[in-house]
């Protein structure tokens, strides 16, 4: 391990920095020829990506807050990470040799006497959802180990128990967070308010969490019940409609849905796939999985099921992601669109885009990992806050999510790309509809958005909650030093933008 201690390797590092710029001394920098260096710059996405110029890796919250001071000090922009970071929102590609602040050395993730847990900034699923689970107690947890658990709390949080518990920011009771100029505060309902609100659904916007603590529920036992299925491609209409009927009759809280499209390369087609997770009741499960079983000569629009796989898995398997191998696989390139959408799920748009789909990795193989995700959980424990409970601007809009996304390898001269994000970008646009999707406007969650979104669509187009958004990032980063993930524009002005700039790099003389 080479650790960069010195001020002439810091130096050639950032070209600009003096030799008596370095903070006591012993902070640690490491440059690309660093062993570990690749395995700590990997992303989940490799496609509009953040680079690094080098990695800053504290060891204590002491040299994280003086690292950012130091780094403001002499205006060079960062972002806050972890090996293989899954943030794709394609702002995150503005930022070309930045530092790495690694909060690899954050991971911790302790049970309290009161059974609440606090979590370290780097901290992944794998960190928490095992220790809950070992503690027999629940949260609303993602559902792949690989992914931060602060990447997706600061933007809202879903998972599969969000019918239960709603967001996994819902749940947050505080944390502790480093401003742009190193300075450690709390955010709690008590203590700074304003920023605790703004964390819960803008939250990349402000700092860098050093680590937060979240209410957690009594697992009440019983394994999960979990059903894998695969659909002949004519079963389309009957398993939509089917769909449709289990969201508009209001899903049960302890069911999470998923209708999905892969793709068949042997085949090359799409294929239509189903996952249910009902959280322990293998029963009721059960009886969700029935609805969508083949079903009998002359039916309208029947529904052939070709494979089903059902299991019970206990918490910490469910969120182990060994259900779909590779998903938390590095470097790939991926593009996501989204849209809250389909409480109308109409058959014809859902149709069109298993087309579009098909035809999109057939024109380009190589994308053949590429998936659609329509996923669907009861809505009743996010919508029972009111609106205004914290910064994310969904409630009662988002039953369903669409989630869009493309992944390739190999394209050497960015044809797949921009095949990609057409394809990507028109599947949005049809499944946002007002008459696809039930809502005039778009939502987007911004975890799954790309750039094109008005802001307005990821945090809201109330302008009285803008102006709040807009004051607190003028309070807490008024630099811009944590622009790199949608951001919170500095005035308003900037909420008319169809996008915001996402600049890093302040001048010198700003500051
Ligand atoms: C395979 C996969 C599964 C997913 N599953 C879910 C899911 O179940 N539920 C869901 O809601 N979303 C999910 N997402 C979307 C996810 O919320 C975003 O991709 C999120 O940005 C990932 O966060 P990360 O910490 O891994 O990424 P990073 O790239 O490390 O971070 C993303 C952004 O958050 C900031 N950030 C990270 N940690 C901190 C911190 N401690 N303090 C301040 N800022 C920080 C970074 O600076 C960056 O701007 C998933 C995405 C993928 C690719
Ligand atoms: C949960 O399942 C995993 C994987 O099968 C197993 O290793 C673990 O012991 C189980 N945990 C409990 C508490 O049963
Ligand atoms: C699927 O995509 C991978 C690259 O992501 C490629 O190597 C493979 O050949 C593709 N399979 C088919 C059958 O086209
Ligand atoms: C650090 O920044 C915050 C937010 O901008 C500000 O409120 C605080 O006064 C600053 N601290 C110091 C020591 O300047």
């Amino acid at each position: 391990m080479r650790s960069i201690r010195s001020c002439l390797c810091l130096a050639t590092l950032i070209a600009q920095v003096a030799c008596d710029a370095v903070v006591d001394g012993k902070l640690s920098f490491y440059t690309s020829s660093w062993e570990n260096w690749d395995e700590n710059t990997a992303r989940w996405s490799a496609y509009e990506a953040p680079t690094f110029s080098a990695v800053f890796k504290p060891e204590t919250e002491a040299e994280l807050s003086q690292g950012i001071e130091y780094l403001a000090k002499y205006n060079i922009p960062y972002l806050a990470t972890k090996p293989g970071g899954h943030g794709n929102v394609p702002t995150l590609g503005n930022y070309q040799n930045v530092v790495q602040i690694n909060l690899d050395n954050f991971r911790h993730a302790v049970m309290n006497s009161d059974h609440s847990i606090t979590i370290g900034g780097g901290a992944k699923m794998v960190d928490l959802i095992p220790t809950l689970h070992r503690a027999g107690r629940e949260m609303t947890v993602g559902s792949f180990p690989c992914v931060g658990v602060h990447g997706v709390m600061l933007g809202g949080g879903m998972g599969r128990l969000m019918g239960r518990y709603g967001l996994i920011s819902d749940a947050l009771l505080q944390a502790k967070v480093a401003l742009w100029n190193g300075t450690i505060v709390e955010a709690s309902e008590k203590v700074n308010p304003d920023l605790f609100w703004g964390l819960r659904g803008a939250g990349h916007n402000f700092g860098v969490v050093l680590e937060s603590t979240y209410k957690t529920w009594p697992d009440e036992g019983g394994l999960h019940y979990n059903a894998d299925m695969v659909f002949t491609d004519d079963s389309l209409d009957g398993v939509v409609n089917t769909y449709r009927e289990i969201v508009q009759d209001g899903l049960d809280p302890s069911l999470f849905l998923i209708l999905g499209y892969m793709y068949d390369a042997d085949a090359k087609k799409p294929l239509l796939i189903m996952n249910v997770v009902y959280a322990h009741n293998e029963e009721k499960g059960r009886r969700v999985a029935g609805r969508f079983a083949s079903s009998p000569k002359g039916t309208a629009e029947p529904i052939t099921r070709i494979s089903f796989k059902e299991s019970n898995m206990n918490f910490s398997e469910l969120g182990s992601g060994k259900a779909v191998p590779g998903v938390c696989d590095v470097n790939l390139k991926n593009t996501l669109y989204t849209a809250s959408t389909p409480s109308l799920f109409e058959t014809g748009a859902m149709k069109a885009v298993y087309e579009s789909f098909g035809s999109f990795v057939r024109a380009h193989p190589g994308a053949n990992r590429s998936i659609l995700l329509f996923e669907a959980a009861d809505g009743k424990a996010v919508d029972a806050l009111p609106h205004d409970y914290s910064a994310y601007a969904h409630r009662g809009m988002m039953t369903t999510n669409a989630i869009i996304q493309a992944t390739w390898d190999e394209d050497e001269d960015g044809i797949v790309a921009e095949a990609a994000n057409a394809w990507g970008k028109g599947a949005r646009d049809l499944l946002a509809k007002p008459e696809v999707s039930g809502y005039d406007k778009l939502h987007a969650y911004v975890n799954y958005a790309n750039r094109d979104e008005p802001l307005a669509a990821l945090y809201g187009y109330d302008e009285k909650r803008q102006r709040r958004l807009t004051a607190l990032k003028q309070k807490y980063d008024p630099h811009g030093c944590f622009n790199a993930y949608r951001p919170l524009p500095l005035d308003m002005s900037g909420w008319e933008l169809p996008t915001a700039s996402g600049a890093p790099q302040r001048t010198r003389d700003e500051l």
